[in-house]
């Protein structure tokens, strides 16, 4: 189990919570920023929490009251030439963004304060938002003079729509929770001092379904809103699929038998 020799991180903080993990970006002075060894840490994380099967699903979050991630680090803007820009993009769309949209395990980002450009980017990422009422959102790189780079401009209209997103994003402005809960941005909203175990309860929930399902689950949305006719196609196949399986055979013997599946 690799859990248990977690090697240790200069910029995230990673706890066990029974079958959870619990990784919290540890940059409170600066607001959580992702600057790149952050992106490189989170990278890391995730291909070994993605390889350990004692993992069932992670839990995303901020370190201190503040901030969930402020955005990417503006000060490593500096100087970043044209080719840089791209590639740094290229890198958090690859190693972080597609790789937590495309997780075969549930992430749930527990938003506990700002979430801004790719910082909320991140967050959009997760398959669940959960967020405390306290809690700020927004895309604010146009009054940078930059867009956002992280799938901002894609994720946003797929939980927003169009028109809502473009106004965040022309805009820059911040919204609260109670505005991001009407708009369709985060699920829920709690305070504060639920916000974890609101999280983790709804991760043991997903726990005791089936691993397997719940990854073909995440695998047949995720690619149905990249392309929605390969989606159903896909969704064809691991529905079938699914028939041969284990936990296929076992979830509906258990449900003819009356008892709780052993998944
Ligand atoms: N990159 C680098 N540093 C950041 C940061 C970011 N995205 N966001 C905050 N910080 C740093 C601040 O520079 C400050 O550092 P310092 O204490 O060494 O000066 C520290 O975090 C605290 O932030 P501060 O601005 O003092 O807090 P605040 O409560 O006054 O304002 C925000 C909070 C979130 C409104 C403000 O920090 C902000 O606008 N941050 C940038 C958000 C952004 O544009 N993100 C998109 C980047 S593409």
């Amino acid at each position: 189990m690799i859990f248990n020799c977690m090697k240790t991180f200069n910029n995230l903080v990673v706890q066990q919570d029974g079958q959870a993990a619990i990784v919290t970006i540890n940059r409170a002075a600066k607001l959580n920023a992702l600057n790149r060894e952050t992106l490189q840490e989170l990278r890391e994380i995730l291909e070994l929490l993605e390889q350990d099967d004692s993992v069932r699903g992670i839990l995303l979050t901020g370190a201190g009251e503040k901030a969930f991630a402020a955005g990417a680090d503006i000060e490593e803007f500096v100087g970043m030439s044209v080719g840089d820009a791209t590639q740094m993009a290229q890198y958090g769309h690859m190693h972080i963004m597609d790789r937590i949209q495309n997780f075969g395990k549930p992430i749930i980002a527990a938003v506990n304060g700002f979430a801004l450009g790719g910082g909320l980017e991140l967050a959009m990422a997760c398959h669940i938002r959960i967020a405390s009422e306290s809690a700020k959102f927004g895309l604010p790189e146009v009054s940078l003079g930059i867009i956002p780079g992280y799938g901002g401009t894609q994720r946003l209209p797929q939980l927003v729509g169009r028109g809502k997103a473009l106004e965040m994003i022309m805009t820059g402005e911040i919204i609260g929770s109670a505005e991001a809960l009407r708009w369709g941005l985060v699920n829920d909203v709690v305070p504060a001092e639920e916000l974890i175990a609101t999280c983790l309860e709804l991760l043991a929930t997903i726990f005791t379904r089936s691993k397997q399902a719940v990854a073909n689950a995440i695998q047949a949305v995720q690619v149905g809103l990249d392309n929605p006719k390969t989606g159903q196609q896909r969704e064809i196949e691991l529905f079938g699929e699914s028939f041969g399986t284990v936990d296929g055979k076992e979830g509906v013997q258990a449900f003819l038998g009356k008892r709780k599946p052993n998944f």
